[in-house]
């Protein structure tokens, strides 16, 4: 069975010489920030851009530095940091906001002018206040302008999910023809579905002409829970740029995570053909600075950088992973940056694992006292959320004694 065949859809290849590679656009500085509560310094930000340069993250989108003067500063800062990634700045697609933009990225090594405007109906009523004919000759002109000072670009439809297919279409068709180097179409709101998200990106490959002169990319919210499998369902119908942030933060609900574009892509190739340039054993290290900076603690439960991401406490999940690890585990704790799985120890645990964690304690009982310190061990376990080293060693010493 073919790849394709997996998948149920279209992989087939964007352009001559597409071998699956994704860029990664990281926007943890710029949409992740926005999200309320997690706005940083220019040290803080410096930081984030310094590891996520080191993994391999290929799009850096710093921050808005039309926005204030000390995002302008961090983006500007950034911009002259960072060696390999390319660095954006977002902009309104106003020439001000884009003259900042460009003022603040020009000195990278490989800088992008991100140029954005609404698109959708309600957007263009209610906040816009602007007919769709301004608003195509708005975009047309925010491109325009953004392609004489850089020769890389990107065009935003904001609400692109919830815009009339018609007049995406005309919109991007011009937005390319006017110079624009990446298409990115948002899911503002979280609205889409996979099945929907899929065709859209397929029939704006279909319908817009020049679409293969720009790399089509995705940026998915989080409002449904399915960002993640929105972006990954536009990877399959072309899009080759997929838009998060480190640990999902961002506006509402956020924005696709990171980690599990990353890890998706990495654990099941067999079924998505495809690739990033991210080093995986980075995620752990990103998501701890940026949570440790935003004081946004990782839900225990989150895929791949929660704290139970790795962790097993049922008896019968502890002894099959004491056998062989990838019983219950689809990719390996060292993968992202963590030195290993951890069992924990509570009223779920069986003897199997509980040996095992008292050998590593530096304990060897004979059966009787395993057998007492294990029945203690139980009650102990059943008043207790989880039961610690300390508490394992208490209950030995004391085993030890009785016997
Ligand atoms: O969610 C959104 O539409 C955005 C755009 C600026 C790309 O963040
Ligand atoms: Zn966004």
């Amino acid at each position: 069975m073919t790849s394709d065949q997996h998948s149920g859809g279209d992989v087939r290849a964007v352009q001559a010489g597409d071998d699956g590679r994704v860029t990664i656009f990281d926007t943890t500085l710029r949409d992740g920030e926005q999200s309320p509560g997690c706005s940083m310094n220019q040290e803080e930000k410096l930081s984030v851009a310094r590891v996520l340069d080191e993994m391999g993250v290929d799009v850096i989108e710093a921050g808005f530095p039309a926005s204030s003067v000390g995002d302008f500063e961090a983006v500007r800062e950034i911009a002259r940091t960072c060696r390999t990634a390319r660095v954006a700045g977002l902009a309104r697609a106003r020439p001000s906001d884009i003259d900042r933009a460009w003022e603040a990225v020009q000195h990278a090594n490989r800088p992008r002018i991100h140029t954005f405007l609404s698109t959708s109906p309600l957007h263009m009523q209610y906040k816009l206040r602007m007919e769709p004919e301004q608003v195509y000759e708005n975009a047309v002109e925010a491109v325009t302008h953004a392609r004489k000072l850089c020769d890389n670009v990107e065009f935003s439809p904001e609400d692109g999910t919830r815009t009339d297919r018609d007049f995406l279409c005309r919109v991007v068709e011009a937005a390319v023809k006017a110079g624009a180097t990446t298409i990115n179409i948002p899911d503002t709101v979280g609205y889409t579905v996979p099945a929907e998200f899929f065709e859209l990106i397929q029939d704006l490959r279909n319908r817009v002409p020049n679409m293969d002169r720009a790399t089509i990319s995705v940026h998915c919210h989080n409002d449904l829970g399915l960002a993640v499998a929105n972006s990954l369902a536009a990877v399959r119908a072309g899009a080759r740029q997929v838009e998060c942030t480190i640990n999902g933060i961002g506006e509402r609900a956020g924005n696709a995570a990171l980690e599990e574009i990353v890890m998706a892509l990495q654990t099941r190739r067999d079924v998505l053909p495809f690739h990033t340039g991210v080093d995986s054993h980075y995620i752990t290290r990103a998501s701890r600075l940026v949570s440790g900076i935003t004081g946004f603690t990782v839900q225990p439960n989150k895929a791949i950088v929660g704290k139970n991401a790795f962790a097993h406490e049922s008896g019968i999940h502890q002894d099959g992973m004491l056998k062989n690890a990838q019983t219950y585990e689809i990719m390996t704790p060292e993968s992202v940056g963590l030195t290993r799985s951890t069992l924990v120890m509570g009223k779920h645990s069986g003897k199997h694992a509980f040996k095992s964690k008292l050998q590593e304690l530096g304990f060897e009982l004979d059966d009787k006292e395993l057998n007492d310190a294990f029945k203690r061990f139980k009650d102990l376990a059943d008043h207790k959320k989880e039961v610690f080293d300390e508490d394992l060693i208490a209950l030995v010493d004391d085993a030890v004694l009785r016997h």
